[in-house]
């Protein structure tokens, strides 16, 4: 009987990620130890504000950037209820009391607050955020993209990952990096 309840819930677990996948267009696929390091050097670590991690998936990169940037509030925002719960864990576990992990889209997230915004989002969701960002990131605000660029921007840096995919990570800056 504990064999099925484990196996149903099992099943549940997968359908819920994968229908929340297909909702939102972009698997909870967290970035990996060597990109992390990658978008942390990036991130300038005397940050103040709120940083908005877009999608917090398990809530790995947040916690990270909730530790490297002390300073600064970082707000995960994910809509698929198992990685969020999980997160959530975490944060219970072992509480980072500048980190918040909300579950809800992020494009009800106050973008025009946030110092620093973090995506690893797939390149047609970027499309749709590029004008989104642009209309609404304040001046001076940092963006940075892990594998998908926002089209049509200039980064300010780059960097190329050591991995197996050499995972490109982009550094925007508002509005130096806007496109014309
Ligand atoms: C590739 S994962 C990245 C996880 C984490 N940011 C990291 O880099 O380790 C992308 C996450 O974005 C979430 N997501 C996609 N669209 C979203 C939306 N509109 N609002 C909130 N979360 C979203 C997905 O559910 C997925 O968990």
């Amino acid at each position: 009987m504990a064999e099925i309840a484990v196996l149903v819930l099992a099943l549940a677990a997968i359908a819920s990620v994968g229908a929340h996948t297909l909702l939102t267009g972009a698997p909870p696929t967290p970035t990996s130890p060597i990109v992390r390091r990658v978008v942390l050097d990036l991130v300038p670590a005397h940050l103040t504000g709120t940083v908005l991690d877009m999608g917090s998936g398990f809530g790995g990169l947040a916690r990270r950037l909730a530790r490297h940037c002390p300073q600064a509030q970082v707000v995960g925002y994910e809509r698929s209820p198992l990685p969020w719960l999980i997160s959530r864990l975490w944060q219970m576990l072992r509480p980072l009391p500048n980190l918040r992990l909300i579950r809800g889209d992020f494009r009800g997230a106050p973008l025009e607050s946030a110092s620093l915004i973090v995506c690893y989002l797939i390149g047609p969701i970027m499309t749709d955020l590029a004008p989104e960002l642009a209309a609404r990131l304040a001046p001076g605000a940092l963006a940075v993209c892990n594998t998908f660029a926002l089209p049509g921007w200039r980064a300010i840096d780059s960097r190329v990952a050591d991995d197996l995919y050499l995972s490109p990570v982009f550094l925007y800056r508002m509005p130096d990096s806007l496109p014309g």
